[in-house]
C-alpha cells in the first residue's frame, strides 16, 4: 500500500499535537503558560518531529507511542530556537509564520524565558518518558544536548553571525548551514532510531540521511527566501553566492544522498517521499 504523503504529514502532525497538547500548562505565574505555547502552536511545518516518526517507522514499528517524547523534544528546541532568533539582537524580526513574533505579541524578557523553558523542557521530557530504558535516554539526552548546543544549532548561529557576511566562501556556509540547521534534523532521524531500538548499521544509515536531508532542507529555504526576496540580507545564503540554479542542484544532489541512505532500512518509502518533499517544497 502506499501512502499519500501529505495525508500522513496531517495525520502525523495531529498526533504530535495531541501528545504535547497537554504540556506546559501548569505554569507560576498561570498566564506564562500561554506565553511558552503561543510559539508551540504557532503553525510550524512540524518536520523535525515528522522525520522522528518517519525513521521510527522505517524500521517497521507501527505503534508511535516511544517516538513520541523524541519527536515533541526536538520541535520544542527547534521552537525556543526561533523564538531567540527572532528577538531584537538576532534577527529583529516583528513577524513569524503570518503572526507577531514572541517578543512582540507579549515583551523580550518573556520571549527570553519562554525560550529558556522549552529548552529546558524538552530534557525533562526525554529523561520522563517511560518508553525507554534508562541507557537508552541518556544517550537521547546526550545527542540533542550535542546537535542543540555550542556544537551544533547554537554553534552555527553563532558563525552565521560572525561568519556569515558577505566575504562568506561555499565551504564556510555549508558548515553554518549543516549546524544550525542540519545537527537538530539529524538529530530528529536518529532519535527516530534510538527509538526504535535501531542497530549500528542502521544508525549509520539514519546520521547519514538525516544530515544530507538537514541540509538540502536549509538549500531548499534559501531558495525560498530568495524566491519571496524577503529581505533578509543579514542572513548568509548559498542563493546569493552560488545563484538558484546551482543551489536547486546541490538541493537535489543532497536529497539522492538521503535516499540512497534510507534504501538500506527495512521500510523506507516515507523517508524517500520526505526527501523529495524537502527540496521540492513551496512553503
Ligand atoms: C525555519 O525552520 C528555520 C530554519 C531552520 C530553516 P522551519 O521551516 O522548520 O520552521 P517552521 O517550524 O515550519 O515554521
Ligand atoms: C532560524 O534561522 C534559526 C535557526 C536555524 C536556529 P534563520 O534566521 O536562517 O531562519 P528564519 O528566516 O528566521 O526562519
Ligand atoms: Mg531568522
Amino acid at each position: 500500500m502506499t501512502i499519500d504523503l501529505h495525508e500522513w504529514m496531517s495525520q502525523h502532525r495531529e498526533l504530535l499535537d495531541t501528545y504535547m497538547e497537554p504540556l506546559l500548562g501548569d505554569s507560576w505565574p498561570a498566564d506564562f503558560s500561554e506565553v511558552m505555547r503561543y510559539p508551540l502552536f504557532g503553525g510550524g511545518k512540524r518536520v523535525r518531529p515528522l522525520i522522528t516518526m518517519a525513521v521510527f517507522k522505517a524500521l517497521g514499528h507501527e505503534h508511535l507511542a516511544p517516538a513520541m517524547a523524541p519527536a515533541a523534544a526536538v520541535e520544542m528546541i527547534h521552537t525556543y530556537s526561533l523564538v531567540h532568533d527572532d528577538l531584537p539582537a538576532m534577527d529583529d524580526d516583528d513577524e513569524r509564520r503570518g503572526r507577531p513574533t514572541v517578543h512582540k505579541a507579549y515583551d523580550e524578557a518573556m520571549a527570553i524565558l519562554a525560550g529558556d523553558a522549552l529548552l529546558t523542557e524538552a530534557f525533562d521530557l526525554l529523561a520522563e518518558d517511560e518508553h525507554h530504558d534508562p541507557s537508552t535516554k541518556i544517550e537521547m539526552v546526550a545527542i540533542l544536548a550535542r546537535a542543540s548546543g555550542y556544537r551544533g544549532m547554537v554553534g552555527g548561529q553563532v558563525a552565521d553571525i560572525r561568519l556569515g557576511g558577505g566575504a562568506t566562501t561555499a565551504e564556510t556556509l555549508e558548515r553554518i548551514h549543516r549546524l544550525k540547521t542540519g545537527a537538530l534534523l539529524q538529530c530528529a532521524a536518529v532519535l527516530g532510531g534510538l527509538a526504535a531500538g535501531a542497530n549500528h548499521e542502521q544508525l549509520e544509515a539514519i546520521k547519514t540521511y538525516g544530515a544530507a536531508l538537514g541540509f538540502a532542507f536549509q538549500l531548499a529555504d534559501d531558495i525560498l527566501d530568495a524566491d519571496q526576496d524577503d529581505g533578509d540580507e543579514g542572513n548568509p545564503s548559498y542563493v546569493r553566492l552560488l545563484g538558484v540554479d546551482e543551489t536547486r542542484a546541490w538541493a537535489h544532489k543532497q536529497a539522492e544522498i538521503a535516499k540512497e541512505a534510507a534504501r538500506q532500512l527495512p521500510d523506507p518509502q516515507l523517508l524517500i517521499d520526505l526527501a523529495t518533499f524537502t527540496v521540492e517544497r513551496t512553503v
